[in-house]
């Protein structure tokens, strides 16, 4: 082999880098680490036995070992219509996409939306797997600042007008958030807050992706409408998954948007996949139609909500000050905000020493800053290691700012 395969990738993969974060991650790799840093579910918290029931009338099933068409299969989009419809969206089959994952419904849009240089509009931060997803296509990101109750809309509103001013608007393409539970920061919009965005989405004509993978993992406080039940003029496009409310394996997600966007989609995922698994997809139309799903979130929640609250109470107690952070209501993290002039990449070694991990901040930052912040999980280790590895890293915290 004479040339090397840097001169056979494409430009585009000749771009990819290896992230810094997964060079880090190796590190914590060992049994001993405990570890905030995953984004998994808890697998003792996957619905086993209901999957051990619906499976064998599935596999007689010819249907769910054939190829399926792209769009997905009706049962389970039928299922997904209606419980659409108990959250104030309504809608037809045909504006239910099935995908491999919310990643590919990701991966697909910014094929069809972007081209090189257009402006995404996203929060700053953002969840990383998008900008990932978003960059093959080579846009320019436009970022919204947000607080404890995630994006400021007087500062969307500035963008927008930025955007305006230089005469770019034609270059936005949608506006990406994740408005419930939002992955790294934890926060949720308000309702308030989500009218006034919709408002300006309809003043500016934005198309929005509401990224939705955790709205159903309330543990307190009030559910707040999506932004799709808000959409008036049918600009916002809706993503959910089965990976937090049923297994992440199975790579089933869901799609709410207009025809004419998703007849596009179509044509592309042909492309990819030729049609989301099969098999997975009727288990989950099943796992709909039995009403497991309400039970399983019932219990998720349980474990999920006691772990959250052991976090926080631990943080509480072994946190230094000086580490700030938004409780959240539900989700699957904690965002935390060190002091300006502490990197948590160079204090990164010094953590894993002691045997504990987290994921630092500036990856979900598409310009590089947020180079003070942390994102921990509480879903995944268990209530001891929880308490052991918060109490860990806040001794690690309280010597670094001595
Ligand atoms: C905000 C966000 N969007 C999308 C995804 C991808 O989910 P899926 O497993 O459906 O591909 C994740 C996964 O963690 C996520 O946090």
């Amino acid at each position: 082999m004479k040339r090397s395969f840097a001169e056979l990738f494409s430009n585009t993969a000749n771009k990819l880098q290896v992230s810094v974060i997964r060079e880090l991650l190796k590190l914590t790799q060992k049994p001993e680490v405990i570890s905030f840093a995953g984004g998994l579910p808890n697998p003792d918290a996957f619905p086993v036995p209901q999957i051990h029931e619906i499976c064998p009338g599935v596999i007689d099933n010819p249907n769910a070992l054939q190829y399926g068409t792209t769009e997905g299969v009706p049962e389970l989009r039928e299922a997904l219509r209606k419980r659409m419809a108990t959250k104030n969206v309504k809608c037809e089959i045909e504006n239910i996409q099935i995908t491999s994952g919310s990643q590919q419904a990701l991966d697909i849009l910014g094929r069809i939306l972007l081209n090189p240089n257009d402006i995404v509009l996203t929060t700053c931060p953002t969840y990383l797997g998008a900008i990932q997803a978003f960059d093959f296509q080579s846009p320019r990101y436009e970022l919204v600042e947000m607080d404890e109750n995630s994006v400021i809309v007087e500062d969307f509103e500035a963008r927008l007008e930025d955007i305006q001013k230089r005469g770019e608007l034609n270059r936005l393409k949608f506006f990406y958030v994740t408005p419930t539970f939002h992955n790294p920061a934890g926060v949720t919009i308000p309702e308030k807050r989500r009218r006034q965005i919709i408002e300006l989405c309809n003043a500016y004509d934005i198309l929005v992706i509401e990224d939705d993978p955790y709205g159903e993992l309330r543990y307190r406080g009030e559910d707040q409408p999506l932004l799709k039940s808000l959409d008036t003029e049918d600009r916002v496009v809706y993503l959910s998954t089965f990976s937090k409310i049923l297994v992440p394996g199975f790579r089933i997600a869901w799609m709410v948007a207009p025809t004419d966007l998703i007849k596009k989609f179509i044509m592309a995922k042909q492309a990819v996949d030729l049609c989301t698994t099969t098999f997975t997809q009727y288990i989950g139309a099943e796992y709909l139609s039995r009403g497991y799903v309400d039970q399983h979130i019932k219990k998720i929640k349980e474990i999920y909500g006691r772990k959250m609250h052991i976090m926080l109470r631990s943080m509480a107690e072994y946190f230094p000050e000086e580490a700030q952070y938004a409780e959240p209501d539900g989700g699957m993290f904690v965002w935390v905000r060190l002091p300006e002039h502490i990197n948590t990449i160079e204090i990164f070694p010094k953590v894993v020493e002691k045997n504990v991990a987290y994921v630092v901040g500036s990856a979900f930052y598409p310009n590089g800053k947020g180079l003070n912040t942390m994102r921990l999980n509480f879903t995944h280790p268990t209530d001891e290691k929880i308490e052991e590895g918060v109490k860990r890293l806040g001794n690690v915290l309280h010597e670094i700012l001595k």
